[in-house]
């Protein structure tokens, strides 16, 4: 199997590369693709320095390829990826929401994956990290509405964003002007309600995308969830709150059972020993923690929790090459046939 990772350079390409690196696929060339500024650059790969491509337009010849160089690079070339017999799976918003792209995450609705026409989209970071805390519990549970509140680290917005906190606190230590280039303000000593562009609505694109794609992904098109995200001075690993109410009553007891065991999560709940989910602690794990976990006070039967996870891994490079192992695995990597072919709007 051929798999190229377009993006490469980026904050998530790079962990993708290193995700593959531990995963049982064993693929027989690995394609690396990102902009002409990082032609001819090397990232290591199995005791070997692998080159850098410019991406340019056309087809790639590649079993897999793994996007991650933002939305408007997905929309261009992914139909022409797709034409010339590649699996797409695409990190960015591009086909989240169109009804022929399956959006997946593998420890929750997995067959959506095997119907495939081309490209399958990865959920964004902050409703992954949330989905597969809640998917347990909705299932024993079954979730009639959903209250989240964001902490998001600043690499959300990628390799640039995590560069602005550390020379922004810099420069703030140094008395000097704080530049805010990514976010909508300095982000140093500092926190931020605004993360991607505001709906009519009054919510941001960010908050909409977790429900809309958590109700996608769940198959409840109906499912009330509500978010506030907020970017927070952090480098690594996306914080929520979550409330939950129930159709039928929850109780902290029977949610950690089921979180302890549930695939995806760890169970990261003893504050008297001062064990929570917390980004620091979360960086650099595959699973999301989850902790805090108590009665609601405002939803009878209801619950309050708290998770912290690595949303470059599960939020993006980890459940991508996830979704390319189980399309592995299943037999489901095969090109698809012209008429099969997504219309890639
Ligand atoms: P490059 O590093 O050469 O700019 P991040 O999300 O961390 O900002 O990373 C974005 C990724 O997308 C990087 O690998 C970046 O490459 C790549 N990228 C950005 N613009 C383009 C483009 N026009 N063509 C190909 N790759 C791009």
């Amino acid at each position: 199997m051929k798999i190229a990772i377009v993006g490469a350079t980026g904050a998530v390409g790079v962990e993708m590369l290193r995700v593959l690196e531990a995963s049982t696929l064993q693929p027989s060339e690995v394609q690396l693709y990102a902009s002409a500024r990082s032609a001819g650059s090397t990232l290591p790969f199995r005791r070997r320095d692998l080159v850098v491509r410019e991406l340019v337009p056309g087809p790639i010849p590649a079993d897999v390829i793994l996007a991650s160089a933002g939305g408007s690079i997905s929309k261009a070339y992914a139909p022409d990826w797709v034409a010339g017999g590649s699996v797409v799976i695409d990190n960015s918003s591009a086909f989240r929401l169109d009804a022929d792209v399956p959006l997946v995450i593998p420890e929750i609705n997995p067959d959506a994956a095997l119907s495939h026409r081309g490209i399958i989209a990865n959920p964004n970071c902050t409703t992954a990290i949330a989905a597969v805390a809640v998917w347990p519990l909705h299932r024993a549970f079954g979730v009639r509405r959903m209250i989240i509140s964001t902490y998001q680290a600043t690499s959300g917005a990628g390799a640039k964003g995590m560069e602005e906190l550390l020379e922004g606190t810099r420069a703030y230590l140094d008395e000097q002007a704080v530049e805010a280039r990514t976010f909508a303000h300095a982000i140093p000593f500092n926190l931020i309600p605004h993360i991607d562009t505001f709906q009519d609505n009054g919510y941001t694109r960010e908050e909409m995308k977790v429900a809309w794609e958590t109700r996608k992904i769940f198959g409840e098109p109906n499912l009330r969830v509500s978010c506030t995200a907020v970017r927070i001075p952090t480098l690594r690993a996306h914080s929520e709150a979550i409330t939950l109410e129930f159709e039928r009553s929850a109780t902290p007891d029977e949610a950690r059972e089921l979180l302890g065991t549930a695939p995806g999560v760890e169970l990261v709940d003893d504050p008297a020993a001062k064990r929570y989910p917390m980004p620091l602690t979360a960086s650099g794990k595959y699973d999301v923690e989850v902790g805090r976990v108590r009665a609601s006070l405002v939803f009878d039967g209801g619950l309050d929790f708290f998770v912290s996870g690595d949303q470059l891994l599960k939020g993006a490079a980890l459940n991508a090459v996830q979704i390319a192992e189980l399309l592995h695995e299943r037999g489901a990597l095969r090109a698809v046939t012209s008429s099969e072919v997504v219309s890639g709007r």
